[in-house]
């Protein structure tokens, strides 16, 4: 039987703090993020390691709204963290965020 686990939010920074679609490498409790504000306002966030070869997401490009892996070119959809093309075929963790006022928590004690 599942049981449901409330997030622990913990805050990554402002809103301000995050320009549109420029990913960001946040350390929340012992994991490493990946948090990227979009240009229409949604954050999303992203465990910060390709599934393919394990480099850093963050140091990629949000291209077309999905965040592309800079070694190998795969892209990961930032709502689900599926690849969506070769060479990466596993997905990444996404976590739930919030924004209450203008801060912008992250829980990575749950995945979505
Ligand atoms: S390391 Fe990311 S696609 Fe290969």
């Amino acid at each position: 039987m599942s049981r449901h686990v409330e997030p622990e939010w913990e805050a990554v920074g402002s809103v301000a703090d995050f320009e549109p679609d420029r990913p960001e490498r946040c350390e929340v409790g012992d994991v490493a993020v990946m948090v990227v504000r979009t240009s229409d306002d949604r954050v999303h966030a992203l465990f910060d390691t390709c599934s393919h070869a394990e480099v850093p997401l963050s140091e990629g490009e949000i291209v077309d709204g999905e965040i592309e892996c800079w070694l190998h070119g795969s892209t990961f959809n930032l709502t689900t963290g599926k690849p969506s093309c070769l060479p990466a075929v596993d997905p990444v963790p996404v976590y739930p965020t919030k924004i209450e006022g203008d801060v912008i928590y992250v829980a990575t004690n749950v995945e979505l």
